[in-house]
């Protein structure tokens, strides 16, 4: 039997390169020798003020992202987080395993409830406990997913191994799939942070749907290092970031990308670069657009039946074991 993956995305704000390079793209490079659930979770979205009529847009509109990204639904599958009442049901279960002082850890709580966590939402504050419900809920043996992730997933074993401890084997531990290439793509106006959603300086994020002028503009813009070479270097974090596209996006490897640059600086390697990236997204967005809207219901339709009978009987052994049945 194959082993299985498990993986997501917010319906939040656009996707974007970080997004892509650090999962997608890898999602879609594991899913046929894996069995692969990929969700568009719409239940973490609200965690924070979510307008509801654009957050059904956006639900749909990531769906059409990673099948554009080729996610293959003959060989995936696709669904809706809300479509699968057990998300919510295991979440409760483990909200009741979780410990404050654990959840108290997480970095991604505390930076975004930074200097309002009084008014953050409660579900901001367990939103891992509902990760780990989405990943133990399909015994997923593997969760590819960036870096940032990294956390949630040790809390997630750590959870499922308790529950296991308590109860009775009722969970597979999972093992976090982050590639060292791409786990952490770094916004183009301050390495020092990732490429994110959310960034209020739009030039730092390059987003799937953007298209060539603003990609040419936003790589021209990019912060450059002190040194003037186009080399990897762990100590001149821009560069390295750049690079890093330039190698996913092109599939060379280390030594041919410094040797595409050798004897040349950043007044060659940044447009070269924009050009790759736009290259690389104009047949992605045009498949975007392409994707027939009933088709795509018949996807997630489909995707959620399929979701919602592997998820029950893994709630039925959680209950009986935990007494509730
Ligand atoms: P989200 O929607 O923030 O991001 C989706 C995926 O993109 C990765 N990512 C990045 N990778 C590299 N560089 C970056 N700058 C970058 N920014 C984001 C994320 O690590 C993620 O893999 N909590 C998750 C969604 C989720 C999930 C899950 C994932 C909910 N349940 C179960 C895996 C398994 C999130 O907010 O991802």
């Amino acid at each position: 039997m194959k082993k299985r993956i498990f993986s997501g995305a917010q319906p939040t704000g656009d996707l974007h390169i970080g997004n892509y390079l650090g999962a997608t793209k890898n999602w879609v490079e594991l899913q046929h020798e894996y069995d692969s659930l990929f969700c568009i979770v719409d239940m973490h979205a609200i965690t924070v003020p979510q307008d509801p009529e654009v957050l059904r847009k956006k639900s749909l509109e990531l769906a059409r992202m990673y099948l554009a990204a080729g996610v293959d639904p003959d060989v995936a599958t696709i669904f809706i987080q809300s479509d699968v009442p057990a998300h919510a049901e295991l979440s409760w279960v483990l909200n009741c395993v979780a410990r404050m002082g654990e959840l108290e850890r997480m970095t991604q709580f505390k930076d975004k409830s930074e200097g309002k966590a009084e008014r953050a939402s409660v579900g901001l504050f367990t939103y891992p406990v509902l990760m780990a419900a989405d990943i133990l809920l399909y015994q997923s043996d593997l969760v590819p997913v960036g870096q940032d992730q990294k956390q949630h997933l040790e809390l997630t074993r750590d959870l499922a191994e308790r529950f296991n401890r308590d109860y009775g084997e009722t969970f597979i531990l999972p093992e976090p799939f982050i590639r060292k290439d791409g786990a952490k793509i770094l916004s183009l106006k301050d390495p020092s942070k990732k490429m994110s959603k959310s960034d209020p300086n739009l030039n730092a994020t390059i987003f799937l749907q953007d298209d060539a002028d603003t990609i040419m503009r936003k790589v021209k813009k990019a912060v450059t290092d002190s040194g003037t070479t186009i080399e990897f270097d762990e100590s001149r974090p821009a560069i390295n970031n750049l690079l890093t596209i330039y190698k996913l996006l092109t599939g060379k490897t280390s030594e041919e990308c410094v040797s595409d640059f050798e004897g040349q600086g950043y007044g060659q390697f940044k447009p070269a670069l924009g050009e790759v990236i736009v290259e690389f997204l104009k047949p992605f967005q045009e498949r975007v657009a392409a994707f027939d809207e009933a088709e795509l219901r018949n996807v997630l339709d489909a995707g959620a039946e399929k979701a919602r009978n592997l998820a029950s009987s893994t709630i039925e052994t959680t209950y009986r074991n935990l007494g509730l049945k």
